[in-house]
């Protein structure tokens, strides 16, 4: 069984650890994508983006899909129901930096699933094949696909589909294997994933419920699959990222914590600006500050702050120990290329609910 912290390649891009970063709508912002970068995910992913969206540029945007220097290797996900659009997306965020373009058969959401993307493409398999192999041939990056284990309950169509999508070129398979009438309810079936790694011979990547290290070993050594991808352990704990690729349980203490929020904070900030930062950033003081001794108090009016700024100094007033680790964090920021450098894609991003 290979090593969590061990490369591995999807087609001819390196992979420098066995831990992916989860593509989840909503959160894979650049901020934490280059959080899960710096915590050693190996590969990060952006949330799904719309290929009509992009192609269009008629639908609600919410921002920019922000791509930067530090944060590579970087898969850029798509969908959508329309070969042409999708060769279309697909080259589009190749030509703004992405490394991989990934595909999304896995999304439950009826507003995604009722245009025959996401998950329904599970069921139709001439549209799927049409869907990825436009993509194939329209770039020159590896081209992956993310899917459920198929529509309803029992569905076995990702087993199906997967030796199919090989033949097309498709570099790399994830599987989360739920049905979408599931969604996130009951646990993850990694037998299926082991029966996808037997059925095809690129490399297979384990998502779900990957909690662990001892799990995610695990999870590798039953499938055979090269990699697990890491999504909501990964919500307010990038420290899970650690603990998955090194194997070490060191928890974080509260100073730890609060800084790494601060700094998430200040780089969302940066990244979205401060009026949609605020919205935005909630959920995350939740999942960072919980079970954390003391700050139920604290979560609640951090949560309910005006502003990101109020917010920061919420948090610091209530760990000053945190101080001096948020000063060595911003000296790193600052060595890091600056942001102007970032190459953008006006995109509309975070109105679909993911996969
Ligand atoms: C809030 C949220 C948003 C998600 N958005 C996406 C998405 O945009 N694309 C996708 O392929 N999967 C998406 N997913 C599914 C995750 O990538 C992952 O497959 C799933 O959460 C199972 O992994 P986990 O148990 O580690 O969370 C999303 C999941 C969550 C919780």
């Amino acid at each position: 069984m290979a090593q969590l912290s061990s490369p591995w390649y999807i087609g001819d891009v390196e992979i420098p650890s066995r831990i992916v970063l989860a593509p989840m709508a909503g959160v894979s912002v650049q901020a934490f994508r280059r959080q899960g970068r710096r915590f050693g995910a190996g590969l990060v992913c952006s949330e799904m983006v719309s290929s009509c969206g992009l192609s269009y540029g008629n639908e609600r945007t919410l921002g920019y899909l922000r791509i930067a220097r530090d944060e590579h290797p970087l898969a850029v996900q798509i969908f959508g129901s329309e070969p042409e659009r999708m060769a279309e997306a697909a080259q589009m965020v190749v030509a703004a930096g992405a490394d991989i373009v990934d595909i999304n058969f896995g999304c439950p959401v009826r507003k995604v699933t009722k245009t025959g993307a996401g998950a329904s493409a599970l069921e139709d398999h001439d549209l799927a094949c049409a869907l990825a192999g436009a993509v194939v041939d329209a770039v020159d990056v590896p081209v992956t696909v993310k899917m459920r284990r198929g529509v309803r309950n029992g569905s076995l169509a990702a087993l199906e589909l997967g030796p199919k999508l090989e033949a097309l070129g498709v570099a790399s398979l994830t599987l989360h294997p739920r049905s979408a009438q599931q969604m996130y309810t009951g646990t993850a079936d990694h037998t299926l994933t082991a029966e996808l790694v037997r059925r095809v011979s690129v490399p297979v990547i384990a998502s779900g419920d990957i909690g662990d290290h001892a799990g995610a070993e695990r999870v590798l050594d039953e499938t055979g699959a090269a990699a697990v991808m890491v999504g909501r352990g990964a919500q307010g704990r990038p420290w899970t990222l650690r603990e998955l690729s090194e194997g070490s349980e060191q928890a974080p203490d509260r100073a730890e914590v609060v800084a790494e929020l601060v700094r998430f904070m200040r780089e969302v900030v940066r990244e979205m600006g401060e009026e949609r930062s605020v919205g935005f950033l909630r959920k995350f003081y939740g999942w960072y500050l919980r079970g954390l001794e003391g700050a139920k108090e604290l979560r609640v009016q951090v949560t309910q702050a005006p502003s990101v700024e109020l917010a920061e100094a919420m948090l610091l007033d209530a760990c000053p120990e945190a101080l001096p680790l948020v000063a060595d964090a911003e000296r790193e920021t600052a060595l890091l290329p600056d942001s102007d450098s970032d190459r953008l894609l006006d995109l509309p991003i975070s109105i679909y609910g993911g996969g």
